[in-house]
């Protein structure tokens, strides 16, 4: 793993990672995803307004994120029934180089955007204690990723999350409103049928 020691930019408290992962990394990296897609497959959540959302998602770890019309919650189940498959190693590894905490996630969420898919502005907030950091690990097409202020509202700023970039979510910067505005479809070979994958590693309890 390519580590930079420190991250290459700050944006309002948000750690990014440039370039974190090798393409062989990254390749690797789809192939778990595959693993665990076929274990815990990729369902679309309904927001608590009965929308449902353009992303698809799964998750693994100890906790699942789940939502339907009553609310945003972790679930200790798949939809399907069955449990969550284990957090890749690979996965873990990428939490260890840079969360700075010696506990470990309890959940790895998986979002995929196809063409179009967008996640609107929102906080991660449904974890217990917000003083463990969010890792974020994107793969595939570039996302227009949006960070606001930890009120909603208010003037906020984009960047560019590229395939093999990491973002630490933590200290100040880890009750910020954030969202993706839109990906650029096509614009990574990474993923054969395009679209972009992200994981978010939480711990929940
Ligand atoms: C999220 O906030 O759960 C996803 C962020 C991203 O897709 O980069
Ligand atoms: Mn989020």
């Amino acid at each position: 793993m390519a580590r930079p020691a420190q991250p290459t930019r700050m944006v309002r408290g948000f750690a990014l990672y440039e370039g974190f992962l090798t393409r062989a990394e990254q390749e690797a990296l789809v192939e778990d995803m595959r693993g665990m897609v076929r274990a815990a497959p990729l369902f679309s959540p309904q927001t608590p307004y009965g929308k449902p959302m353009s992303v698809r998602m799964t998750s693994a770890g100890k906790y699942g994120w789940y939502s339907d019309r009553k609310g945003y919650r972790y679930e200790k189940r798949h939809p399907g029934g069955g449990p969550w498959p284990p957090i890749p190693e690979r996965v873990l590894a990428i939490w260890r180089a840079v969360s700075g905490v010696e506990r470990e996630p309890d959940c790895c969420l998986v979002n995929f955007y196809g063409e179009g898919a967008r996640m609107g502005m929102h906080q991660d907030r449904d974890e217990a204690d917000f003083r463990w950091p969010v890792v974020s690990v994107s793969l595939g097409d570039d996302a227009l990723f949006r960070i606001g202020n930890v009120t909603r509202g208010g003037k906020t700023e984009s960047l560019w999350l590229r395939s093999g970039d990491v973002l630490v979510m933590g200290g100040e910067a880890r009750l910020a409103y954030h969202g993706v505005d839109r990906i650029a479809f096509g614009s990574s070979d990474l993923l054969p049928e395009g679209g972009r994958i992200n994981l978010t590693l939480r711990v929940v309890d």
